[in-house]
Parts: structure tokens; C-alpha cells; sequence
């Protein structure tokens, strides 16, 4: 039987973090839809157009990895896809707490969904979407922590902060 698994979040933008999570999900299960939260309450820094875009250019080295969208329940969106398994990364001690609370919520709402973690790599357990913008916003750069698609979108979004 194939197991399909979700990895969901709102990749603003994806970082080398997230992609280090979904290459070692890519090995565990025979399919990895990477999809992104179409959020009406929240206004992204980029819209989840150019957040897919950027996700399935950094991801394509990735055969069994699909990059899509969406709303509404989680829970729900999983078992449209057929799958079983949502996939999320732990960075820190710091991301237990949501986490956990998040996977106990998608398990009282669906008990056939399992919440499968990854841990991340040390050297990307300081990286961060927001973090990456806040730093790119202000001049720093991230080169190191984002792929060079991601690099050129943010050079283009916060062209004029840069010195
Ligand atoms: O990358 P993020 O922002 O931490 O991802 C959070 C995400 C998208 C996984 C979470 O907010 C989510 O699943 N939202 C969809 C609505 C939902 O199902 N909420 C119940 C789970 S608490």
C-alpha cells in the first residue's frame, strides 16, 4: 500500500529549512504533497501564487513531491488528497508546545490522520519564513538559508531597502 503524506504550511517563503524536511519526508513515504494555506484572514508577504511558484522550483529536484494549495480544515483537505499522514518539521523546544497542541486538535477532529514530525537539521533550527523577511527587509542577507529562486523573488519584493 502507498502512504501518502501532507506537508502543510504557509511556506512565506520556503525556506532551505522546509525543504530539508521535505527531502527526508520525500524518503520515508511513497508520496509528499507540500501545500500551502490559502489564509483569507492573514496577508502574506507573497501571495500563495508566488509562494507555490517558488516552492515547486526549489522542490523539483524531488520526484515524489507535489506542491498544491488550500483551504479550510486541514483534516479535511488531507483525506481529499487520500492521504493519511501530516507531515511537520520541530526546529526547537519552542515549536513543541503549538505543535503538539495542533496535532492533538487534528486528532480529535479526525482520528485516522496521524501527525508525523521531522526533526530539522541543526543548522536550520534558527531559520524562519518570517525570520528570513524581517532580515531581508532590513539589509541582512539570507543567502545561506533560502534557495537562490526564493533569493531573486526577495531581492525583487524589498528592492528598495536594500543599501
Ligand atoms: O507554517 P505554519 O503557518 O505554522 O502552518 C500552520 C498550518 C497551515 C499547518 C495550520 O495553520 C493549519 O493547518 N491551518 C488550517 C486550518 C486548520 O485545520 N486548523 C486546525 C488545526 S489547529
Amino acid at each position: 500500500m502507498k502512504i501518502k503524506a501532507v506537508y502543510p504550511g504557509s511556506f512565506d517563503p520556503i525556506t532551505n529549512g522546509h525543504i530539508y524536511i521535505a527531502e527526508r519526508a520525500a524518503k520515508i513515504f511513497d508520496e509528499v504533497i507540500v501545500s500551502i494555506l490559502i489564509n483569507e484572514r492573514k496577508q502574506g508577504a507573497f501571495t500563495v501564487e508566488e509562494r507555490c511558484e517558488m516552492a515547486r522550483e526549489s522542490l523539483a529536484h524531488i520526484k515524489n513531491i507535489k506542491v498544491d494549495s488550500f483551504n479550510g480544515l486541514l483534516v479535511d483537505y488531507v483525506k481529499q488528497c487520500n492521504a493519511g499522514v501530516i507531515i511537520r518539521g520541530l526546529r526547537a523546544m519552542s515549536d513543541f508546545e503549538y505543535e503538539f497542541q495542533m496535532a492533538l486538535m487534528n486528532r480529535q477532529l479526525a482520528t485516522d490522520i496521524e501527525t508525523f514530525f521531522i526533526v530539522t537539521d541543526p543548522k536550520y533550527s534558527y531559520v524562519s519564513s518570517s525570520s528570513v523577511r524581517e532580515i531581508f527587509h532590513f539589509g541582512g542577507t539570507v543567502k545561506d538559508v533560502v534557495p537562490e529562486t526564493v533569493f531573486e523573488k526577495l531581492r525583487e519584493r524589498y528592492s528598495a531597502c536594500i543599501k
